[in-house]
């Protein structure tokens, strides 16, 4: 067993597959001084259709390892996690575990952004099935803004298939794309703006593009999660002081590297290396 050394405490970051480097790329630009480390779940992804019990079990065997590496904060950089796992790790198991810990999620903070850019109040979620059926987005949302802005979701239950297998450009991805981003005007033809609440979703957007009408803004959790870290690590200099900072990164997988570590390297726009681990 290797020995993780003492003064080692980089930010975690989870996620069930790939769709948690998009959070991170855009964490590591805004902060650039922390040690990384990035875990992803991808023999197990997709989390999207599991049950409350199994996603829970599996994010949960994530953040201990994330601990067992000296972590001692995480971000929990899935939708369907943060939906579905998240409050009961945070308010349950985190006490048992260590209270001076932190995992935090990504709904809140894109959710804390959306009253801002919305002119006329209706707003558009795609997210995984997991994420749309949880109610996790209208929730917040309501929270934010005072019950004044109307939510309308659509699930997206093939997108991370595409992202997954590599299917970005394809005749399938216009397929599914068009098809959800019609359904979700049907309903509500008023939105004007639409958040990806999916971490695979940014990988779409060229095809989205071509299907989102022009005057709609589409909102991706990458930049949005990383200046919220960077706010939150300013008012917990505690936390800010734990992190160690030699700007490292180190990946991990639950796959095979030679699977990951091509895919990897395109998402984050250089070539990397990961390890394989079990959870
Ligand atoms: N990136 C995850 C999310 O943000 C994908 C979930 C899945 O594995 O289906 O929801």
């Amino acid at each position: 067993m290797k020995l993780v050394q003492q003064d080692y405490k980089p930010i975690g970051v989870f996620d069930s597959g790939y769709g948690g480097l998009t959070i991170l790329k855009s964490i590591m630009t805004e902060l650039p001084q922390y040690d990384y480390i990035y875990l992803g779940d991808n023999a197990r992804a997709p989390y999207g259709s599991r049950s409350y019990d199994v996603v829970y079990e599996y994010t949960l065997q994530a953040i201990t390892h994330l601990f067992s590496q000296g972590c001692e904060l995480i971000i929990v950089a899935c939708n369907t996690a943060s939906a579905k796992a998240l409050r009961t790790i945070q308010q349950n198991d985190l006490p048992l575990i260590d209270s001076s810990k932190r995992v935090l999620g990504v709904i809140r903070p894109s959710v804390e952004k959306i009253p801002q850019y919305t002119s006329n109040g209706h707003v558009g979620v795609l997210g995984t099935t997991g994420t749309i059926l949880s109610g996790s987005y209208p929730m917040e949302i309501a929270k934010v803004s005072n019950n004044e802005i109307l939510v309308t979701q659509e699930a997206c239950p093939m997108w991370v298939p595409l992202v997954e297998n590599d299917e970005l450009e394809s005749v399938a991805a216009d397929y599914f794309v068009s098809r959800n981003i019609q359904n979700l005007f049907e309903k509500d033809p008023q939105i004007d703006t639409v958040i990806l609440g999916c971490t695979h979703y940014p990988l779409l957007i060229p095809t989205i593009q071509k299907f989102l009408p022009s005057h709609v803004q589409l909102l991706e959790q990458g930049p949005i999660v990383a200046v919220s870290l960077r706010d939150y690590l300013n008012r917990h200099p505690e936390m800010e002081q734990i992190c160690s900072k030699k700007g490292s990164l180190k990946l991990l997988t639950t796959e095979s590297v030679q699977n990951f570590e091509p895919r990897a390297s395109l998402f984050l726009g250089r070539q990397v290396k990961a390890e394989k681990i079990q959870l």
